[in-house]
């Protein structure tokens, strides 16, 4: 059994690396969970990858055992890609994922359907000792929808269709199967398998 930091106190992001990585017999706990603060880090990296090293780095250094990070966010075309690598600054540090939402959709208003793809990104960085960095990363398309709909998940998952159906209407499981972080993490899980085997 291997326990893994998760170097982040999203509780919703732990439930989800926890479903893919225990039937592997890895252990997901935060770094609050062993009495660690990780405090607060600067995250001003350009891209996702840049992020989640950020934060594994950071992590990794104060806690000297395995650490997982992940950084993701929402890219939407019609925007430019925004709000990309700032998806949890977007309408401010503080702003509720209803305020954010709120936002997103009424700058998207006049965006017809045709133009209202987006996709979800996620960059996993797992750093296992000082010389082992693994580093991998999910994508998901889907659409951004004109109102909200399913009330599971967090964050943009009540506007980011795939399929017809929101990600907040899925169930667990679902989600896993499409999302930007159930790749992501099912491509860590076979990378963890091949490097630990
Ligand atoms: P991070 O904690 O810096 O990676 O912030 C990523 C932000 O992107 C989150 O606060 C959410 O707003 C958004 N986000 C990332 N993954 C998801 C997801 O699976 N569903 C909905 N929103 C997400």
């Amino acid at each position: 059994m291997k326990e893994f930091i998760i170097a982040t106190n999203n509780s919703h992001k732990v439930a989800e690396i926890e479903r893919i990585l225990s039937p592997l017999g890895f252990t997901a706990v935060t770094a609050k969970e062993r009495g660690i603060d990780l405090g607060d880090v600067v995250e001003d990296g350009d891209t996702f990858a840049a992020n989640a090293y950020i934060k594994a780095k950071h992590a990794f250094d104060l806690c000297h055992q395995p650490v997982i990070a992940d950084d993701s966010g929402l890219c939407v075309d019609a925007l430019g890609g925004r709000p990309g690598v700032y998806s949890a600054r977007y309408g401010g540090h503080d702003a509720s994922p209803l305020v954010k939402i709120s936002m997103l959709l009424d700058e998207m208003k006049n965006v017809p359907d045709d133009r209202r793809s987006a996709h979800f990104t996620c960059a996993v960085c797992c750093i296992l000792d000082e010389d082992t960095v693994i580093e991998v990363e999910g994508r998901c398309e889907g659409m951004i929808s004109h109102r909200m709909s399913g009330d599971g998940g967090f964050g943009y998952d009540p506007v980011f269709v795939v399929d017809g159906r929101s990600f907040a209407t899925l169930t667990a499981e679902e989600k896993d199967r499409y999302s930007h972080r159930g790749s992501a993490l099912r491509k860590l899980r076979d990378a963890l398998e091949a490097s630990l085997s």
